[in-house]
């Protein structure tokens, strides 16, 4: 009977290598962390704007606006952390929460509200996640 177990276990090994490829348009929590946080990343560069006597609101406008998107992608990737479930979804919603709230702050040209969102996502939320969740 072994040749049997064999056989279905080449099946579910090609199976599972097949997987990976369906979700490839789906950036990695890895690529959206260095476009979102990296050195030069979006709230680099919204922080670095708000800062401004008279910032340039259609160049923060444009970086709030792809902060939130990618800041909701990264809501949509695996939980890394088998048993974290629900604080990977609490942390990643929190974060794409304050994305869309940095994007509507910007709208407004409100910089005081835009420097509070960026220094409580820098402040609270890159250290409170990584402790969990950044395992490399
Ligand atoms: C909700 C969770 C979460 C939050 C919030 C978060 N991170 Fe991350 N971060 C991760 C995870 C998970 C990784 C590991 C990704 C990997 O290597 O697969 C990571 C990796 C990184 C990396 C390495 C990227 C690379 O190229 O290897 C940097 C830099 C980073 N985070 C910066 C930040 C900063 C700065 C903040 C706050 C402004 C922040 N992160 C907030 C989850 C988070």
């Amino acid at each position: 009977m072994w040749y049997v177990r064999f056989c279905c276990g080449i099946a579910i090994v090609g199976l599972s290598a097949s997987l990976p490829a369906a979700d490839d348009k789906v950036r990695s929590p890895k690529e959206i962390m260095a476009s979102t946080h990296s050195f030069k990343g979006l709230l680099k560069q919204a922080e670095n704007g708000v800062k401004a006597d008279e910032p340039k609101w259609e160049d923060l406008q444009k970086v709030a606006t792809q902060y939130a998107k990618e800041t909701e992608e990264f809501s949509k990737t695996k939980n890394p952390v088998a048993g974290k479930e629900d604080l990977w979804k609490e942390l990643t919603l929190k974060l794409a929460k304050s994305g869309k709230e940095a994007e509507a702050a910007a709208k407004k040209k409100d910089a005081a509200a835009l420097k509070k969102l960026t220094a409580d996502i820098r402040g609270e939320q890159c250290a409170r996640c990584h402790d969990t969740f950044r395992v490399k």
